[in-house]
């Protein structure tokens, strides 16, 4: 499938009367997905890092929902490394029970993204809530319909403690979706193919060749007693791209 991922870019705003650092400033970036303008604020210039972007995994997850008219009204949604809030967001307009979830620093970039998208009527169905992956999932419940993951497969280094959270949070029944941009020399595709697959069943269900990104669907692997299955064998992988890391629009500062 042939895409262009890029956003229109609006507006760059100075940042400092939030009470971000004097050279931070603020890029708005338009989308529309499933018939939802989302203008998402991303704070460049902070220590936010990879979590100030809309990353493309994130749209393409997006745009995935949109593609498969996925609704999550009346469902129990969590997301993991949410960023700037991008899915998240558009989980929650789309029915579902959201929480959202990051490091401590990202949690302002999305609380102000959810207030600009998010109606207020909507926002009892949402919450923000620091989830460091490895060490406090054990504070989150295990009874999400859905776990949401975009571009969050990116540093091998958290891969461990990100499957141990994936492994702890989803239960049987939960639909498990991450979107990733499969890059070389992360470990991602050997992630995805080789270690993710001994606990869930996994099923590519869409593909940018264009950017090299794809999207699981995974499901957790029935262990209890009379299930003789040790692991998925119908995990459907991809070969391995060629692409760096970027972020989907790089803007620069007025
Ligand atoms: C590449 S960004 C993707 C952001 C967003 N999901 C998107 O698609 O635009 C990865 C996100 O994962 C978060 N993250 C990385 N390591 C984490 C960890 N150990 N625990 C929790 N979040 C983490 C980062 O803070 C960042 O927001």
């Amino acid at each position: 499938m042939a895409t262009t991922l890029s956003s229109e870019y609006t507006s760059n705003d100075a940042a400092n009367e939030e009470n971000y650092c004097p050279s931070c400033y603020i890029t708005h970036s338009n989308f529309q997905f499933c018939g939802y303008q989302l203008k998402v604020a991303q704070i460049l210039g902070s220590n936010l890092g990879v979590s100030a972007y809309v990353w493309d995994a994130g749209i393409a997850l997006c745009r995935y929902f949109e593609k498969r008219n996925i609704i999550f009204s009346g469902k129990k949604v969590l997301e993991l490394g949410s960023g700037t809030g991008i899915v998240g967001i558009l989980a929650t307009l789309l029915g579902g029970d959201v929480t959202m979830t990051d490091r401590p620093k990202v949690l302002k970039q999305i609380e102000k993204n959810i207030l600009v998208n998010v109606p207020a009527a909507c926002r009892h169905r949402l919450q923000v809530c620091t989830l460091i992956w490895g060490e406090n999932h054990v504070d989150f419940p295990t009874d999400y319909d859905f776990i949401l993951g975009s571009d969050v497969v990116y540093s091998s280094v958290t891969y461990p403690a990100l499957a141990e959270t994936l492994r702890y949070l989803a239960r049987q029944g939960t639909t498990i979706y991450l979107s990733s941009e499969l890059r070389k020399r992360n470990g991602s595709v050997s992630f995805h193919e080789e270690h993710l697959p001994q606990y869930f069943n996994c099923q590519v269900v869409d593909r940018l060749d264009n950017k090299d990104i794809t999207i699981y669907e995974m499901t957790k692997i029935d262990t209890s007693p009379g299930d003789c299955v040790p692991r998925n064998d119908r995990n459907q992988c991809v070969a391995e791209p060629d692409t760096g890391i970027k972020p989907a629009a790089l803007p620069s500062p007025h």
